[in-house]
């Protein structure tokens, strides 16, 4: 568990679509509203905040085209003009000081005259379609009842004129309880379909045709702290047995915030910021799909001195195979594992001393990944992260020590029990009876006295063709199955960074 703090102001609980900082800009005043603007009433409960670019920039500009109903109508133009300039030199576009009138020198070969006449021509041209929107009736209809206002007045110069009667929100804890009533929002706006947060309400302005509703304050959560609690994944079997186990969904950490409220003192989960998972363990047997027959015959102990007859069996025969080479004897013999890939085959771990992985520690186990990784790479060129555990020995326990460096454990469904030299007959049966699509089998062309099982191989080729099998590599086998995730068809895959290797069962 990790915790990191973080301090937030409070918001709406009536609308998670509001952040943080939507609610700190209303609760500062802007400065351009500081009482300079006589013309335009406000309400201390409706606080507007006229003092935006766009705003201020619109009044510069029918200020500096000396807007004929602008300087009738307002007596304090200076003081207007003084205000829009506090404002934008606030905002850094413009000086305060500079003369917001045109004072242009005329230009070489007109007269004063002249240039007096076509700058007059020119102000009106400009200020005619100005003046036109600002000062525009337009119609709206709010809380059903219609009313005629200018575009772009703001809604809280029209909630001041129509007095309409709404129960403002609560001061809630963060666990939903109200602390203080009617100390929430005061109102709140919807645009046609459109909630809108406080602070969008608050500042809209109309343009005509709106169907405007007015309805009761949403609630304001107290302010609180935030802690933010990880939970690790855990590794999870999907899945008692099978001859495949793959990693069918990578571990992430879920982070979590949980809130402490100032006033309340009360503590509630807050917002998910990163969604975890566990770490999924698919184990099954492969199915490929539409039936087709298909197989995979593997090899363990490998490359050996046996292993080239094998490969020239598999050539005559038309047969592909998957060889789980072990990594010390891949160091001995490398051009063999070489001439494995070369011929088409398949290359995955057999670890590199062959250990009975469920009583190694979690660093052998590791150890015993790495290593064989390294050495199959080095000789072929091929990265793999696919393992057969040696005895078939693996559990959820070894699972969880391998940090991820496996992407699938590969056992087996027939098992020809050459190890124990049955004998020929017994080798073929052992493979071949009641053998089923997708099935996988054992041989091994390392370990000791291979000859039963040259003699055998043949034999099992040729019948399994007969009864209409395809050999492939296991591989292929699991993309023909068509559940195994794109990241382990590659049979190299690696845990995402984004992830993390449960150590805990699920
Ligand atoms: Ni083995």
């Amino acid at each position: 568990m990790a915790r990191s703090g973080a301090h937030y102001t409070p918001h709406s609980r009536n609308d998670s679509s509001m952040h943080d900082s939507s609610y700190r800009s209303s609760a500062h005043a802007n400065p351009g509203t500081a009482g300079s603007d006589t013309s335009r009433p406000s309400t201390p409960r409706f606080s507007t905040t006229r003092g935006d670019a766009s705003y201020a920039a619109a009044v510069q500009k029918s200020s500096a085209s000396k807007n004929p109903y602008l300087q009738a109508q307002s007596s304090n133009s200076k003081i207007k003009r003084d205000r829009v300039g506090f404002v934008t030199a606030d905002k850094g576009f413009v000086s305060a000081k500079r003369p917001m009138t045109g004072s242009k020198k005329p230009k070489r070969g007109m007269t004063r005259r002249d240039f007096i006449m076509l700058g007059g021509l020119a102000a009106i041209a400009a200020a005619l379609p100005i003046g036109w929107n600002i000062f525009r009736p337009v119609e709206i209809v709010i809380n059903g009842a219609r009313r005629t206002y200018n575009v772009n007045t703001p809604m809280s110069e029209i909630l001041s004129k129509e007095k309409i009667s709404v129960t403002a929100g609560n001061l809630t804890s963060v666990s939903g309880n109200v602390i203080t009533e009617g100390k929430g929002y005061a109102y709140s706006v919807k645009i046609d379909d459109k909630d809108l947060s406080f602070d969008d309400g608050n500042n809209y302005k109309i343009h005509g045709g709106e169907n405007i509703t007015i309805g009761n304050g949403g609630d304001i959560m107290e302010e609180y702290s935030v802690e933010t609690v990880e939970t690790q994944p855990k590794l999870t079997m999907d899945g008692t047995w099978g001859a495949v186990t793959y990693v069918s969904q990578w571990g992430k950490v879920e982070k979590k915030e949980i809130r402490t409220g100032k006033t309340s003192g009360e503590t509630a989960d807050g917002e998910v910021t990163q969604k975890g998972q566990d770490c999924v363990l698919k184990t099954r047997n492969l199915q490929p799909k539409d039936g087709k027959k298909l197989i995979s015959i593997t090899f363990d102990d490998g490359p050996s001195v046996y292993t080239e007859r094998y490969l020239q069996i598999l050539k005559d025969h038309g047969a592909v195979a998957t060889f789980f080479n072990l990594g010390q004897n891949v160091d001995e013999m490398p051009e063999i594992s070489k001439k494995i890939i070369d011929a088409g085959h398949e290359i995955m771990s057999h670890t590199y001393h062959h250990d009975v992985l469920t009583k190694d520690s979690a660093e052998r186990v590791q150890s015993e990944l790495d290593t064989s990784y390294e050495s199959i790479k080095k000789a072929t060129g091929v990265e793999t992260t696919m393992v057969r555990p040696p005895y078939g020995a693996f559990t959820e326990k070894t699972w969880a020590v391998t940090q991820g460096k496996m992407s699938a454990s590969i056992l087996w469904n027939q098992d020809s029990l050459d190890w124990s030299r049955p004998g020929v007959d017994k080798i073929v049966a052992n493979s071949v009876n009641g053998i089923q699509p997708g099935y996988i089998i054992l041989m091994h062309d390392g370990g000791g006295p291979r000859e039963q099982d040259l003699e055998a191989l043949p034999q099992i080729i040729d019948k399994l063709h007969d009864q209409g099998y395809t050999f492939v590599t296991v591989t292929d086998l699991m993309k023909a199955d068509g559940d195994v995730p794109e990241d382990i068809l590659t049979g190299k895959a690696k845990m995402p960074e984004d992830a993390i290797w449960p150590t805990e069962l699920g």
